[in-house]
């Protein structure tokens, strides 16, 4: 860890550095170790039926560090005094977790960007933790990295896309219904997200795992398509297209939509695909984000290599790379980018999760693999039983994984990672890991 920190206190000095406006301050420091905010996925039962949810959590990593700092503490701004702390948590190990009984409120998106564009650059939400002993030796806060590739552009430009760390959402569309019949923003099982497409992106999420459906029932085909998980339908899929272009618009950042799996209406029952149903999900896609799509057709470098640099997509301004699960239908338009291996464990158990990922993890890319990615599914899978008896939730389920990811993703997986997709990503901090690896890798360069 120490070696990243290194990588991270120079990015900082040079992406932020002292001489540029007060404003920019380094929003992350640490001579060894890190700290970092995220949010508890599962509600917590405060006492009798009062109930905590989105309570904020403050992590710590000092291993191989000299000296473990001793106490950890959460504030509402940058930290200067242990006197403004609103809770001190003792540190007894070399790296943790502490559960405040403090909830992030709504987390609103900061420098503007709640509404739509704002300024460049991370940006704080409220929270932020520091780590120490009499004085405050490390500090970070809850962020948002809406431009990271851009504010990082001289550092990671000539990675081809498959070298970059990347975070992304498992069912990046399924959070809060948007149906006729229900409004939930919080369940046990269906929902895997709690941030809209246009936070996700915010946040600093750059990859999209869709399940979309077909349901022939409605007269306009805009609203035949729809994000589901597996059967149950979420949200309608053009509003969320119409927030990545926003998005794209208004950035220089690289997306990767995936379509990778069509749970309802796209198959025959004999397991054709049902040819109108694809050409119209096709052409809404090229409705909505025809300027920015990167054609495979243009760009893809072949099977067993790792695909265009950042800099050629950028250099033809052509930054969305949609991939499509249906290779029949891939071979009929040569645009779409082939499908996107994932590395998917299909197991309830958190640590036949990990043994799975990283094995699986440590042998990707394949040598001949079609598609220059692929994407570490960072979940649990709950089995049909778990859902008919109610065990869990999938809130419970990424709390039970998303530190572990990050430790992961920081160490084993450090080398090889690609995509890391998780539920609940404000659980992990996938996003800045995942900067601070391809920073790094484009260093080495
Ligand atoms: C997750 O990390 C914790 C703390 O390091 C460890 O005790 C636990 O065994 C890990 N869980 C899995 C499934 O690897």
């Amino acid at each position: 860890m120490a070696v990243s920190w290194v990588a991270l206190v120079a990015l900082a000095a040079t992406a932020l550095g002292a001489s540029i406006a007060p404003e920019k301050q380094v929003l992350e420091k640490s001579s060894c170790g890190r700290v970092w905010v995220t949010v508890h996925s599962p509600e917590i039962r405060v006492s009798g039926s009062a109930r905590l949810v989105d309570a904020v959590e403050l992590n710590w990593d000092f291993n191989g560090c000299s000296n473990i700092p001793r106490q950890i503490g959460l504030f509402d701004a940058r930290p200067t005094s242990w006197d403004n702390a609103m809770s001190i948590f003792s540190i007894n190990e070399e790296d943790g977790h502490a559960v405040t009984s403090i909830s992030l409120g709504e987390g609103a998106l900061p420098a503007g960007w709640d509404v739509g564009p704002g300024h460049k650059g991370p940006h704080c939400l409220w929270p932020w933790v520091a780590a120490g002993d009499d004085q405050i030796q490390s500090f970070n806060c809850l962020k948002i990295q809406p431009t990271w590739m851009e504010d990082n552009a001289a550092k990671i430009n000539h990675l081809r896309i498959g070298e970059l760390a990347i975070a992304g959402t498992h069912n990046a569309g399924a959070w809060r219904f948007n149906t006729e019949l229900s409004s939930v923003a919080r369940d046990s099982f269906v929902l895997c997200q709690d941030r809209s497409i246009w936070a996700q992106l915010v946040h600093g999420i750059r990859y999209f795992d869709f399940r979309i459906a077909y349901y022939d029932f409605y007269d306009n085909e805009d609203d035949r398509y729809w994000l589901n998980h597996n059967l149950i339908r979420v949200r309608p899929l053009v509003p969320l297209l119409k927030e990545i272009r926003t998005f794209l618009d208004h950035t220089r950042e690289v997306v990767f939509l995936d379509a990778h799996h069509f749970p309802m209406g796209f198959y025959n029952q004999d397991g054709s695909p049902i040819r109108s149903v694809h050409a119209g999900l096709i052409r809404l896609v090229q409705r909505e984000l025809g300027p920015h799509l990167a054609l495979a057709s243009d760009f893809s470098t072949g099977a067993g290599t790792r695909g265009p640099t950042l800099q050629s997509l950028l250099n033809s301004d052509k930054r969305l790379l949609f991939s499509y699960v249906d290779n029949a239908i891939v071979s009929e338009n040569t645009w779409l980018w082939p499908i996107l291996p994932h590395l998917w464990a299909n197991t309830n158990n958190p640590t036949e999760l990990f043994q799975y990922l990283d094995q699986a993890v440590t042998v990707s890319p394949q040598p001949n693999a079609r598609s220059p990615l692929h994407s570490a599914m960072a979940q649990t899978t709950p089995t049909v039983l778990d859902i008919l008896f109610l065990r869990g939730s999938l809130r419970e389920n990424a709390d039970a994984v998303n530190r572990n990811v990050t430790a992961r993703l920081a160490t084993r997986w450090r080398q090889h990672a690609n995509i890391v997709s998780t539920d609940f990503f404000l659980g992990n901090d996938v996003i800045d890991v995942s900067i601070i690896i391809s920073v790094e890798r484009g260093s080495r360069l």
